[in-house]
């Protein structure tokens, strides 16, 4: 059900006027309903679809506040202020204006693709011309549906109240309006906290945060066995479980919580009890045990469950929709013997949400980056989450409670993950492609989620 390859194809426009006529004629008829997006446990299938920038809509001409100040800013200035991030490791041109927009192309077949773009370039002909743009992949054989450090991906998402009948076993079941613009459970700017306003023709769409995320894939092989913890298991098996403590998840998806010893491929795969867990237990101290679980944990930083729920506050509101897909090729044998990366690979990620300021801004900032959350721990240094958690430029980067034999003990790692930045674009509902966007201005509004998600 999921397409194999995907092309993320960044443009700039150069004529609005002509922009906006192929954007309604030729583009808008044939943007795939995003109706997979809330149906998806793994990647939303989108044969096409298309998102714009803050300065994308300014040079359509697109002048209203969305009510979303952090797309407003663009993705650059936020990672620098927010994140600690250095623009210098940044693919050059994700700074700066000239992105804006992003074609998102998917299809089984690369030269289905090539011929897209090839079908694209021909009709918008000078109207708009190519950035960048960075193909993506699933991966080969067993490795399908995995990112590149080896983990299975896509297993959590949330389910949107109104749309889903039955959700699975644990699964977050949220708002529309957390993903959706508009829709029901969209209501405050977290930023400003301000009611969100939104104009009618930006109704039944949502922000998509995109990151370019570098992976060291040999590097952090290597990290794991020289830092596996003491233990009668092989250096491998050992080395495996240091791994999966920094995820939260064995490589096949197994949940740590419930399968805190080893490797459970069965419940990996099983999709009725690989999200069914909380990290809290009978008997167990959810502010001290770490023995399932770090707290620091990537899945348990950027979803803590009932470290959250049991202080009675709902991490609901902080819930993105992700499909991100691995680019680069497979690790040389080259690579994997000298623990050095020669050819870039990583994350093509991708987050949606209704607010950035309350998604992946929010997750990476108060979440990933902060090394007091989750709260209310002993110890209360948790660290940074050790896979996504970026430190301040020149400070260590702490991360606590991955040795399962001291969970007290705190390594400083180096960051395995590193931004090639991204951008933050609006991915609008199909009626303001073929209206207001295109600037022939409908009655109709959008009904929240009917025509994208439903
Ligand atoms: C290269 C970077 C990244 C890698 C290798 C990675 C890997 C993973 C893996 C293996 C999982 C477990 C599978 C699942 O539960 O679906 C996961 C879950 C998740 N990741 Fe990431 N991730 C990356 C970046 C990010 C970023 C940047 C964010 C947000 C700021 C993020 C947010 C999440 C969330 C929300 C979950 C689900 C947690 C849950 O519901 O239990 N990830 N990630
Ligand atoms: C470390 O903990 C593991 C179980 O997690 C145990 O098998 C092993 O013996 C312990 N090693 C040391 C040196 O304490
Ligand atoms: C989910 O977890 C709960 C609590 O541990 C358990 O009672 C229930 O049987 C589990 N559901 C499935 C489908 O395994
Ligand atoms: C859990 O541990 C904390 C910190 O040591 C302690 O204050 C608390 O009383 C413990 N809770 C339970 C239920 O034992
Ligand atoms: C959470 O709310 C419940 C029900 O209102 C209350 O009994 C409990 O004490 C609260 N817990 C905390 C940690 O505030
Ligand atoms: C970090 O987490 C703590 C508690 O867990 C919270 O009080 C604080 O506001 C967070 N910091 C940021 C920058 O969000
Ligand atoms: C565990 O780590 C802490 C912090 O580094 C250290 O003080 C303590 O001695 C360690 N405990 C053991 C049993 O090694």
């Amino acid at each position: 059900m999921q397409k194999h390859n995907q092309l993320f194809y960044f443009f700039t426009i150069h004529d609005a006027a002509r922009f906006k006529r192929h954007l309604a004629w030729d583009i808008a008829p044939v943007v795939a309903s995003v109706a997979q997006l809330s149906q998806v446990h793994r990647q939303p299938l989108v044969a096409l679809n298309i998102a714009f920038s803050h300065a994308g809509l300014l040079a359509l001409g697109v002048t209203e506040d969305l009510g979303d100040s952090v797309f407003a800013g663009g993705q650059a200035a936020d990672a620098v202020q927010s994140f600690n991030e250095d623009t210098a490791s940044w693919v050059p041109q994700f700074v700066g204006d000239a992105v804006h927009g992003v074609i998102l192309l998917a299809s089984d077949a690369t030269h289905l693709i090539d011929r897209q773009v090839f079908h694209l370039e021909a009709t918008f002909g000078a109207s708009m011309s190519k950035v960048y743009s960075l193909p993506a992949a699933i991966r080969p054989g067993d490795q399908a549906g995995h990112e590149m450090f080896g983990f299975l991906d896509g297993i959590s998402q949330p389910a949107i109240q109104q749309l889903h009948k039955t959700p699975l076993p644990g699964q977050n079941v949220i708002d529309a309006g957390v993903i959706i613009t508009g829709a029901t459970g969209d209501v405050v700017d977290t930023k400003d906290n301000v009611p969100v306003i939104r104009p009618g023709w930006a109704v039944g769409g949502s922000f998509l945060a995109f990151r370019q995320l570098k992976q060291l894939v040999p590097e952090f092989n290597q990290y794991l066995l020289q830092n596996a913890p003491a233990g009668d298991g092989s250096l491998q098996a050992r080395a495996d479980l240091m791994g999966a403590r920094m995820v939260g998840r064995w490589k096949s998806g197994a949940p740590v919580d419930l399968a805190p010893a080893a490797d459970d491929p069965e419940l990996g795969a099983d999709p009725q009890r690989n999200n069914n867990f909380t990290y809290e237990h009978e008997g167990f101290n959810l502010s001290t045990d770490q023995s399932h679980c770090p707290f620091s944990a990537h899945t348990r930083k950027t979803r803590p469950r009932a470290d959250l729920t049991s202080l009675n506050i709902s991490d609901k509101p902080n819930s993105i929709m992700r499909s991100g897909i691995p680019y680069g090729q497979e690790v040389t044998p080259e690579e994997e013997a000298s623990g050095t990366t020669i050819h870039e690979r990583g994350l093509a990620f991708v987050a949606y949400q209704s607010q950035l300021a309350k998604g992946f801004q929010f997750l990476q900032q108060s979440w990933a980056n902060n090394e007091t959350f989750p709260p209310k721990k002993t110890p209360a240094e948790i660290g940074f989450d050790p896979i996504i958690g970026q430190a301040a430029d020149g400070k260590a980067r702490l991360v606590a409670g991955v040795d399962p034999n001291n969970t007290s003990a705190t390594l400083s790692m180096p960051q395995f993950v590193i931004s090639r930045g991204g951008e933050y674009f609006f991915s609008p509902p199909i009626s303001a492609l073929r209206g207001h966007l295109s600037g022939v201005d409908q009655v109709v509004h959008e009904h929240p989620g009917r025509h994208r998600f439903h």
